[in-house]
């Protein structure tokens, strides 16, 4: 481990702190987000290890065609107090996301005028108030950038999305807790739907963002990359696709410090399907580079990846393919204690700072994070002066080895 950290020192950009932070800087985060969906389905609330968190995000509150209401599950109903009084008895700060990939169609109308910007943010101080929540952490993937497919869409958007924050922070409640951003590689999108140049607005009154670095290749991608590269510089150009370095770059040249920067991380991986022919390097054993992958193959996840179903739009999508780390585990990738297991190739790309793993039997490679990944994450972090880090998702872990990896960097 202590080669590939060193070796990773040298990848690592310095990070200019850009001066003029508005908002104090606060203390480091140690985030993670608890998705309510997967309590009955291995991960009960009882099943989170709190004393390795100061914050975790409710997922989710969903955006309503109505704006005078945030839509729950049913089942959200009594769990999301129950999370609130387990965090608050742990002392950790409970807050609630809101949107997420499928949740978010109508953040465009709901802060598309001014008298929507007030009535929404009425609707979610009333919902703070009423879970006695600490923070809203608001996911909406993306403003004036199409995401699922179907989202209410504005060339306003990212600047009535400023106007929602500014008003929520006039509120004496909205003040007083913590508001941040799950966010894109690029800066929330102009007018133009270009990246913004100057985001110094969100920086005065979100405490911080946190940048979902991960996804960054998948099925959609012409050939297997890494799911949450840490680095891409020295990755061929065709092959630089975004980076946690890059996304930082960039939004701290916007004008966010890199105090108020969080950086995603992510408990789990992506699969693809790979012949042996493109999986190996030719006439050895060692897993190639950026191989090439069947598209009509998509391997299915591990017990949480949905084999296929109607998405929020209505439209039918495949299985997602994502291995948790406890899902790589369950599917005989890797051994209880995260290495690679017996009859399994793996490789450990230096340039991304992430693993990969294949079974030449099933066909199957997969772009993940380890203990070593999330360890060089953590170093980048903390050398970088970053605010902390955020992982989707708390039950994505397995016995705790990556939240173990990134939080004992000091
Ligand atoms: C404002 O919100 C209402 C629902 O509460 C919605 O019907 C309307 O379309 C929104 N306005 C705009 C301009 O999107
Ligand atoms: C965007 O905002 C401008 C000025 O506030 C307004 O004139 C325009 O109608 C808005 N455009 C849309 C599509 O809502
Ligand atoms: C890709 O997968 C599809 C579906 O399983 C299969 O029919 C096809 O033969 C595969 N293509 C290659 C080149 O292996
Ligand atoms: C690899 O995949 C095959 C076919 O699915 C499976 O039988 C085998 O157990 C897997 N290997 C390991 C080491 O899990």
């Amino acid at each position: 481990m202590l080669p590939l950290l060193a070796a990773s020192l040298v990848l690592l950009c310095s990070v200019q702190a850009t001066s003029g932070a508005i908002r104090s800087s606060g203390s480091y985060v140690q985030a993670a987000w608890y998705a309510g969906y997967h309590a009955t389905v291995g991960y009960p609330l009882s099943a989170v290890p709190w004393d390795k968190y100061n914050t975790m995000y409710y997922s989710f509150a969903t955006t309503n065609p109505d704006v005078s209401s945030l839509y729950l599950d049913a089942s959200d109903a009594s769990l999301l107090p129950q999370f609130v009084s387990d965090a608050h008895a742990n002392g950790v700060e409970a807050h609630i996301a809101i949107g997420g990939w499928g949740g978010g169609i109508y953040f465009s109308s709901s802060v598309a005028t001014a008298e929507n910007r007030t009535m929404f943010a009425k609707t979610i101080i009333d919902f703070v108030n009423q879970y006695d929540l600490d923070g809203v952490n608001f996911d909406w993937e993306y403003p004036n950038h199409q995401g699922i497919g179907c989202n209410t869409i504005s060339p306003n958007d990212t600047a009535n999305f400023l106007s929602l924050l500014q008003e929520l922070r006039q509120d004496p409640t909205g003040a007083s807790i913590t508001l941040s951003a799950a966010v894109s590689i690029s800066p929330f999108a102009d007018s133009n739907g270009n990246p913004s140049t100057d985001v110094s607005g969100f920086a005065g009154v979100l405490d911080y963002i946190a940048i979902m670095n991960y996804d960054i290749w998948g099925s959609w991608s012409t050939a297997v990359g890494p799911n949450a590269p840490l680095a891409d510089s020295c990755a061929a150009a065709a092959d630089q696709q975004g980076s946690a370095v890059s996304a930082v770059n960039t939004w701290s040249s916007a004008g966010m410090p890199v105090d108020q920067i969080v950086l995603g991380v992510a408990a789990y991986g992506h699969s693809f399907s790979v012949s042996p022919s493109d999986a190996f390097v030719p006439g050895t054993k060692a897993l190639a580079a950026y191989p090439a992958f069947n598209s009509s193959n998509q391997p299915l996840g591990d017990a949480w990846d949905d084999t296929g179903s109607v998405d929020a739009c209505g439209v039918y999508e495949g299985p997602g393919g994502t291995f948790t780390l406890w899902g790589l585990v369950d599917g005989g990738f890797l051994t209880p204690e995260g290495t690679t297991a017996p009859g399994i190739y793996s490789r450990y790309d230096l340039c991304s700072e992430t693993p990969y793993v294949y079974n030449e039997t099933s066909e199957v490679m997969v772009s993940y994070d380890n203990a070593v990944s999330f360890a060089v994450k953590g170093v980048y972090i903390k050398s970088s002066g970053l605010r902390g880090y955020a992982m989707w998702e708390a039950g994505g872990d397995y016995n705790n080895i990556l939240i173990d990896a990134i939080g004992s960097v000091v």
